[in-house]
């Protein structure tokens, strides 16, 4: 059974911890309940798509407990300078440029050079985050396909069994997630209405804003707007040899290859290296990436899904 833990300086202390040792830990925040992991590791990031049981990657937002934190990881442009004066600590995330030294894990991205941040208001978030040290990232913390919950008691029936660590912090005021904003576009769009309106947006930034059509981005499609991303090489799948021009991505007891997913053929692990070792590969020194077959379970779904996306004829 999950400890559903009343908010205390010792249940605070005690999430934080968890985090730190790259352990998942459920918190409140203004909007919804959101299942935490260190965002700058691979193995603790992939704990959280394997706990919601999500069919595919979708980059994720990761928390902070104030600006000058996500400063040192993100190219804040002057507009989202304004956007963040004006509305965090709130429910508004903007996708920004990773800074080229950045620790997030690469799984955080999707593999994509942006990341999603967020600066929450209630104070036993920003409490949170500050025991923690470490940037978190943080879905909603329902399993795939389930609605985001706002009550430690909607999380426990849902994923009470896979996270140790659920802070109860009442219900959520805001109830909805936040705003997600991409303002590394030429037209700030917005990529998901949430807490923050268009129109208060549009009111700050003195212009008008997009919205992106709701087939590009929506949580029912997920992974959709990162169709563009893709490895220069080309990528072929169900590898169960390479050509000497090729680097071979292996997984399990794979003969050959440059490199391993998980020697021992661990879903997690894989998850936690894929994007890593793809960019690792994608060198021209080689052909192209020929790689082994995942087995399409659990985890491996989402990474066939990643894959499959990878190896799909460019546009
Ligand atoms: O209210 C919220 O935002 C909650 C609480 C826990 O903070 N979190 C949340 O996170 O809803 P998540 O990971 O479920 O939502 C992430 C959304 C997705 O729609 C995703 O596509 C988008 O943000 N997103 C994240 N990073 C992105 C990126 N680099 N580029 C484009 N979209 C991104
Ligand atoms: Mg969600």
């Amino acid at each position: 059974m999950p400890s559903v833990l009343p908010l205390t300086h010792q249940s605070i202390e005690e999430a934080a911890a968890a985090l730190r040792a790259g352990n998942l830990a459920v918190f409140p925040t203004e909007t919804v309940y959101g299942l935490g992991a260190n965002a700058t590791d691979d193995l603790a990031v992939a704990k959280i798509y394997e706990a919601k049981n999500r069919p595919s990657f979708n980059p994720l937002i990761v928390h902070f407990p104030d600006i000058e934190s996500v400063r040192k990881m993100a190219d804040m442009a002057p507009q989202v300078e304004q956007l963040a004066a004006h509305f965090w600590p709130g429910a508004i995330s903007f996708v920004l440029p990773r800074k080229p030294d950045c620790p997030l894990s690469k799984l955080v991205s999707s593999g994509l050079p942006t990341f999603a941040a967020r600066v929450p208001a209630l104070e036993s978030a920003q409490c949170l985050l500050r025991a923690a040290g470490i940037p978190v990232a943080a879905p909603s913390a329902n399993s795939s396909g389930r609605i985001s919950p706002t009550q430690a008691a909607h999380v426990a029936d849902d994923l009470g069994n896979k996270i140790p660590i659920i802070l109860d912090g009442g219900p959520c005021t805001v109830g909805v997630e936040s705003t997600v904003i991409d303002l590394t576009k030429k037209v700030p769009t917005i990529l998901r209405p949430g807490g923050v309106t268009q129109e208060e947006i549009e009111a700050v930034l003195q212009q008008s804003v997009a919205v992106a059509s709701s087939n590009e981005t929506s949580p029912e499609s997920p992974g959709m707007l990162l169709s563009h991303y893709a490895p220069s090489l080309p990528v072929r799948l169900n590898a169960t040899s390479s050509n000497t021009r090729e680097a071979y991505l292996g997984f399990g007891d794979t003969a050959g290859a440059k490199i391993n997913l998980s020697a021992g053929g661990d879903l997690t692990e894989a998850a936690a290296n894929l994007f890593a070792y793809l960019n690792k590969l994608d060198d021209p020194q080689w052909s192209g990436i020929a790689v082994a077959p995942i087995p399409e379970e659990g985890l491996g779904r989402a990474i066939n899904d990643r894959l499959r996306r990878a190896a799909a004829p460019r546009r």
